[in-house]
C-alpha cells in the first residue's frame, strides 16, 4: 500500500508508544514483520527549543525504513515549524500528528486528544503541516462519543491533506479502559478515500482478522500487545496467511530479549531506556515470571538484569 508517496509493504504497523518504541525495539518489531514503525510522540515545542532528548527520539537508521515520527503540540504554527525541522534533520518517511493522547497533564494544555474538541484547529494544524513539508502527513486520533463528530473530524483531516488516518476505537474519557469499539472506524473507512488504520485491542491473529473483516481497514496498528512481545507481528501475519495460530516459545522470547539488548547497545541508547520495565514485559506469561519480575525490580544495572533473565529462560526451557 501507499501512504502518500511512501510505499509500505504490509499492513501490520507498530503503534507509537512513549517510553516503549525506541529504535532498538522498533527494529526488533521490523524483524518480525512490522511494516511501519513510529517514534514515540515528540513535543513540537521541544523540537523548536532544540532539546537534546529529541535527537534520541528522532533517531532512526536506513534499515528501519519506512519509519514515521509522531509529533504533538497545541499550536498549528509550532507543529508546522517543528515538522519542517524534523523533515530536514531526521528525514522520516511519514510525519504523524497526535490527536489521541488522553493524559490529563497534556489535555490540560490543549495537546493530544484535547484538540478533538476543536475541529477547525485540527484543520489548521493538518493543513499548515501539509503545506510546510513534502513528507506525507498522517493523523492518529481517538473516536468521540458522537459518530457525527467523529466523522466530521476524520473528513476534516482528509480535506486538510493528510495521507492516512489511524483511529483508536476508544474515547478520550475511556483512556485505556473498556474495550475498543471499531464501529466508528468502519464508518470512517466507508466515508474516506485515504488509507484508514484501525487500532485498539488487537492482540493476536484472531482479533486482527476480526478487525480487518469488520472495518475493511487498510492496515492495523498494534500497541500494548507488542510490549515485550515483538513476535506478535510474526504471529499475526502467519495467522492472516494460514489461519493457524503460532505462539513464541521460551527460546524465542529469550532470543528476542537478547537481540533487544544487542540493539540497545548497538544504537547506544541503553541509558535512555528503563530496562527493568522492558525486561518485565518480556517475562509476561512465563513460568516463574512473577519471581523474576520481583528480582528485576531491585537489579542495579543492565548486566544484572540480563543475568536474571538468562536464569529464567534457561530454567523455563
Ligand atoms: C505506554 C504507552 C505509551 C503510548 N504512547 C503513545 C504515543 O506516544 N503516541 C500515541 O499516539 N499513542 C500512544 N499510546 C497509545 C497507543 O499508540 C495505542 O493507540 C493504544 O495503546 C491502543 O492500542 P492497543 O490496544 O493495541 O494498545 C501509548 C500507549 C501506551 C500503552
Amino acid at each position: 500500500m501507499k501512504i502518500g508517496s511512501t510505499k509500505v509493504n504490509g499492513k501490520i504497523f507498530l503503534a507509537p508508544m512513549a517510553d516503549v518504541t525506541n529504535l532498538a525495539f522498533r527494529m526488533l518489531c521490523k524483524k518480525h514483520g512490522a511494516a511501519l514503525t513510529y517514534s514515540e510522540m515528540i513535543s513540537a515545542d521541544a523540537i523548536l527549543h532544540d532539546n537534546t532528548r529529541t535527537d534520541y527520539l528522532g533517531l532512526s537508521c536506513n534499515e528501519e525504513k519506512p519509519f514515521g515520527i509522531q509529533l504533538f503540540g497545541n499550536s498549528a504554527d509550532t507543529i508546522a515549524k517543528a515538522s519542517s525541522i524534523i523533515e530536514e534533520k531526521y528525514a522520516p518517511d511519514i510525519i504523524d500528528i497526535n490527536f489521541g493522547c488522553p493524559s490529563n497533564v497534556l489535555v490540560k494544555y490543549g495537546y493530544g486528544s484535547a484538540l478533538l474538541n476543536s475541529p477547525e484547529k485540527i484543520r489548521e494544524v493538518v493543513s499548515n503541516v501539509c503545506r510546510k513539508v513534502d513528507t506525507p502527513v498522517t493523523v492518529k486520533m481517538r473516536v468521540l462519543p458522537d459518530i457525527k463528530k467523529t466523522l466530521n473530524i476524520a473528513s476534516i483531516v482528509e480535506d486538510a491533506g493528510a495521507s492516512a488516518i489511524t483511529v483508536h476505537g476508544r474515547t478520550q474519557a475511556q483512556q485505556y479502559s473498556g474495550k475498543a469499539d471499531h464501529e466508528y472506524t468502519r464508518n470512517i473507512k466507508d466515508e474516506l478515500s485515504i488509507p484508514v488504520i484501525a487500532n485498539g485491542d488487537i492482540v493476536d491473529g484472531l482479533s486482527a482478522k476480526y478487525v480487518i473483516d469488520y472495518t475493511g481497514c487498510d492496515a492495523l496498528m498494534i500497541g500494548r500487545a507488542a510490549m515485550g512481545n515483538p513476535y506478535i507481528f510474526s504471529e499475526i501475519s502467519h495467522f492472516l496467511h494460514t489461519g493457524k495460530q503460532i505462539r513464541p516459545d521460551c527460546t524465542q522470547r529469550f532470543e528476542d530479549f537478547t537481540e533487544y539488548i544487542r540493539l540497545l547497545k548497538k544504537y547506544d541508547i541503553v541509558k535512555y531506556v528503563d530496562l527493568r520495565m522492558h525486561a518485565k514485559w518480556f517475562t509476561r506469561g512465563i513460568r516463574d515470571g512473577r519471581h523474576v519480575r520481583h528480582a528485576i525490580s531491585s537489579a542495579k544495572d543492565t548486566e544484572t538484569i540480563i543475568r536474571i533473565m538468562e536464569k529464567l529462560f534457561v530454567k523455563s526451557y
